[in-house]
């Protein structure tokens, strides 16, 4: 580049700094927000795409880490923690990351269909990205626990919705069958392209913190999303973008935590329907993750998740859906491990407004009903 911008300018030494400046800017700074163009166009180098892959995209990813002072007071010890906040996606969930890059080479190999099981963030996506690419989408949910935004966004997007009776686990045996006999797509993190999608969230928190955090806080369910985040700070890492690996803190609730307990849960229960998995497809990825990072995996109640999802709502101005909420109750939960000084990122991987009937039911604001259309009855409810 150096060379190029010698000959161009070789009568003109001061224009010729000038210009080598501005192009080792353009290099290294990171991609610029008013110019997105989504993920796989600003990480193109970092992903399995050629020239010949149709990129289909909904301008997915760079989405904002917002330093969150309720929780670092919380935690004391000059302790600055962050959100990831994933719920901005274009279906409000972490889930565009990986299936942006999934779809645009389920297009690139000629395919006409994907199928997918989900707990419904995966099922909206996959519906989305699908119907940009001109392809059909089979879901197939566990009926009766797919949040009510997730469901309708999937109906939407103009899937084919499949609700089975049985759970997440159950639903990803068959559809894995199905793709296995039949010429469609399975879109769920099994499908290597999902992840290396959903790693370019551990590339941005670098380019926003200037370095890797301390703990990288994180909701679990079938654990892929954590197996990305570390394939993405190590690749980071090992390109001297960063100057550290974070620990890596997965958590499950606690109804619903095969990783922590060690081993399969056949009837998994949380208020957290997105993370109601009990046998996580990507574990091994996980395990290495935990030991290589010298990172933790623990549990969290309901109730635990309840009040971080309360918290960011009252005191941040953040919606987040009860399962993301379960990686800033894990932090809190954890306070008195953490170190003095460090910086925290916890991952808020999807949308309160994929929830609304968790969000009606836990909330500690005053709703006054049926109050008469009077400007006296309104000015009495409100106290004045
Ligand atoms: N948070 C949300 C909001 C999710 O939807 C999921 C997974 C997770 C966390 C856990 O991520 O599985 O990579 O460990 N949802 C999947 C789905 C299972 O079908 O939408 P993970």
């Amino acid at each position: 580049m150096e060379g190029l911008a010698l000959r161009l300018f070789k009568k003109s030494p001061v224009k010729e700094v000038a210009f080598t400046q501005k192009i080792k800017q353009l290099f290294n700074s990171p991609p610029n927000k008013n110019n997105w163009d989504g993920l796989i166009h600003a990480y193109k180098p970092w992903l399995p795409v050629t020239k010949k892959t149709p990129i289909i995209t909904l301008k997915e990813g760079g989405t904002p880490l917002i330093e969150v002072k309720s929780i670092s007071d919380r935690i004391g010890k000059g302790v600055r923690v962050y959100v990831k906040y994933d719920g901005l996606n274009p279906t409000g969930s972490f889930k565009d990351r990986g299936m942006t890059m999934a779809i645009s080479k389920a297009k690139e190999d000629g395919c006409e269909a994907v199928i997918c099981a989900s707990t419904g963030n995966t099922s909206a996506s996959a519906a989305a990205y699908a119907s940009k690419g001109g392809m059909r989408a089979f879901v197939i949910i566990p009926d009766g626990y797919v949040a009510q935004g997730k469901l309708a966004q999937a109906l939407v997007y103009g899937a084919e919705v499949l609700a089975i009776k049985g759970n997440f686990d159950k639903a990803l045996d068959i559809v894995r069958e199905l793709s296995n006999k039949y010429p469609i797509t399975l879109v769920n993190s099994v499908n290597p392209y999902r992840l290396q999608g959903q790693k370019t969230a551990a590339f941005e928190i670098i380019e926003n913190l200037g370095n890797a955090p301390d703990w990288l806080c994180i909701p679990m369910g079938n654990a892929g999303n954590i197996s990305a985040y570390w394939m993405g700070f190590q690749e980071f890492f090992k390109a001297k973008k960063s100057k550290q690996l974070p620990r890596m803190m997965g958590f499950q609730a606690s109804g619903s935590a095969p990783l922590v307990e060690g081993k399969s849960i056949s009837n998994p229960e949380t208020i957290a329907t997105a993370i109601r998995i009990g046998n996580p497809v990507n574990k091994e990825k996980a395990l290495i993750a935990r030991e290589s990072s010298k990172g933790n995996f623990s549990s969290v109640t309901d109730t635990e998740i309840i009040n971080a999802y309360k918290i960011l709502g009252r005191e941040e101005g953040i919606f987040c859906e009860p399962a993301s909420a379960a990686s800033v109750a894990g932090l809190l939960k954890k306070k008195e491990d953490v170190p003095k000084n460090s910086t925290i990122v916890c991952v808020l991987t999807g949308n309160g407004l994929k929830d609304p009937d968790c969000a009606i039911e836990n909330n500690d604001s005053v709703f006054h009903k049926s109050v008469d259309p009077e400007i006296s009855s309104i000015t009495k409810v409100m106290g004045f």
